[in-house]
């Protein structure tokens, strides 16, 4: 699959078969938001790769829309320092890991982790330092499901020169 057609087909996937994802493309997945765009290449991120079902399950439960967690294979948990393009900057590693996912023909949801109640709570379950920010977390695995999903047309959204 082309970078056009990874973008263009990517949905997000919240039900996932029973097949276990290899290390090797965990760890490919990861690296595509290591290498994502940031804002004077301070990199804040960090990523936590969960993959005990324990873990998963109490994940799961603390968040109000990602109860799905618990029947992933993976959740990437991205954290960020708290500098001052800290959200942008795990915002685009974020959107890289899905787009990485979609390549390696996985499926992957963002859940929502900044603003969130319970995001503190999600950041003492993986143990993060203190000044970490929970972004987002991702659930990966292979897909069971190819949801549709509308889209605002090109023609609505596109301006040329001025709105
Ligand atoms: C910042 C952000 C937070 C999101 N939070 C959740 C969430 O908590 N639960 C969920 O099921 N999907 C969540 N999503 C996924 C969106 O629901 C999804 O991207 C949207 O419906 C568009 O569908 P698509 O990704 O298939 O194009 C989130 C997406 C973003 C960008």
């Amino acid at each position: 699959m082309d970078a056009i057609e990874v973008l263009k087909t990517r949905r997000s996937i919240r039900a996932y078969t029973r097949e276990p994802v290899p290390r090797k493309i965990i760890e490919d997945v990861v690296d595509c938001g290591r290498l994502a765009a940031t804002a004077i290449n301070i990199q804040p991120w960090e990523f936590v790769v969960v993959t005990d079902p324990e873990l998963l399950r109490s994940i799961a439960q603390t968040t109000d829309h990602g109860k799905f967690i618990a029947d992933a294979p993976v959740c990437v948990v991205v954290l960020c320092r708290d500098t001052k393009y800290y959200l942008e900057d795990g915002s685009a590693a974020t959107e890289n890991i899905l787009l990485a996912a979609r390549g390696h023909g996985l499926g992957a949801c963002c859940v929502a982790g900044d603003k969130k109640p319970y995001a503190a709570e999600i950041c003492r379950l993986v143990g993060a330092p203190q000044g970490f920010k929970l972004v987002s977390l991702i659930s990966i695995g292979y897909p069971a499901e190819s949801p549709e999903k509308t889209k605002r047309p090109l023609s609505d959204v596109l301006h040329w020169e001025e709105y």
